[in-house]
């Protein structure tokens, strides 16, 4: 499933994606060197696996997979800053502002931002004005103040700091859950449907894999490997960062995740249709090794 939905992706953040041989160049450049460089492409498979779940029409899906890549290319940019984690690979290469520099690593964050929200809101012309408007609302939420950027500023502020576990799983579920949250509900919306009850086992199955992501990705900073992550494995040891395994040891990070993949799955049997997509997509989750 996934590497189809991955080439779906690609196809589709290509086709948004401006050309590098139209000015400004270098800016172009270094949007498609991040934007389309080997990730997983896990939020748009959500976003596809969610829409096709409740039938969401195939160009809508495009838009909304396209639209979360986007804003997740550019956070990936800006959390490798030398002002944020300082990180020098990612996906396998070289780090945005080392392959270019800073300044064009900053605004290639900021162009892919604007460029998310200008092509959901140009490429979902067949549902109607109010899901549009409630889409975007959901990805704005998501990637701002109160989701998103804001996990990222609590995030910094605790470098060095003794955190408890509500503090540290309210930055993850911010600066990783959010968007998690919103490529499920996206894909909902997709379908030009907002069914309240529905939307809601949605969205608590989709908060339980937004922050069993994150764990599984502090998991890993400690037991994977640099070739394997593509990006610096002890990352996060050497920048001091709050984990869930310094804060909990490893065993008991490993059960958390465990723990909340069960309760996502309990998400999900709630749900009338057949949601065995999504039981996968939690399991790779945690099981994943990059
Ligand atoms: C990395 O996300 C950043 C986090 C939010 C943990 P991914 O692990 O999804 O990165 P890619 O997209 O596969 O490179
Ligand atoms: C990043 O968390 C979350 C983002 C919003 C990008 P991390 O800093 O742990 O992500 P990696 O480990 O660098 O991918
Ligand atoms: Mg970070
Ligand atoms: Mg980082
Ligand atoms: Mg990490």
């Amino acid at each position: 499933m996934l590497p189809t939905l991955q080439a779906r992706t690609n196809a589709a953040l290509n086709s948004c994606l401006p050309s590098e041989t139209i000015p400004p160049k270098s800016l172009h450049a270094a949007m498609r060197y991040s934007a389309l460089a080997p990730g997983k492409r896990l939020r748009p498979a959500l976003v596809y696996v969610t829409g096709m779940v409740f039938g969401g029409a195939d160009s809508v899906l495009d838009a909304a997979a396209a639209s979360v890549e986007l804003i997740h290319a550019y956070s990936l940019i800006h959390d490798d800053l030398p002002a944020m984690d300082d990180d020098d690979l990612r996906r396998g290469r070289l780090t945005c502002h080392k392959q270019f520099d800073e300044a064009t690593a900053i605004l290639a964050g900021d162009a892919l931002q604007a460029l998310a929200f200008e092509s959901l809101i140009n490429n979902t012309k067949g549902i109607s004005a109010e899901i549009r408007i409630e889409m975007l609302r959901v990805l704005t939420h998501a990637s701002g103040p109160a989701g998103m950027a804001g996990g990222q500023a609590l995030d910094l502020d605790a470098v060095g700091q003794t955190v408890t576990l509500s503090d540290l799983e309210l930055i993850h579920r911010h600066k990783t859950g959010d968007l998690i949250t919103a490529s499920v509900l996206l894909g909902y919306l997709s379908s030009a449907q907002d069914d309240s009850p529905v939307r809601k086992k949605l969205q608590k199955y989709s908060e339980c894999v937004g922050l069993a992501f994150q764990v599984q990705d502090d998991i890993l900073d400690v037991e994977g490997t640099t070739e394997e992550l593509g990006k610096p494995q002890g990352s996060d040891e050497e920048l001091e960062k709050p984990t869930y395994p310094n804060l909990l040891g490893m065993s008991e990070a490993k059960k958390t995740a465990l723990r909340l993949r069960d309760n996502a799955i309990q998400c999900l049997q709630e749900i009338e249709q057949d949601t065995s997509t999504l039981e996968e997509i939690a399991d790779f989750i945690i099981f994943r090794n990059s």
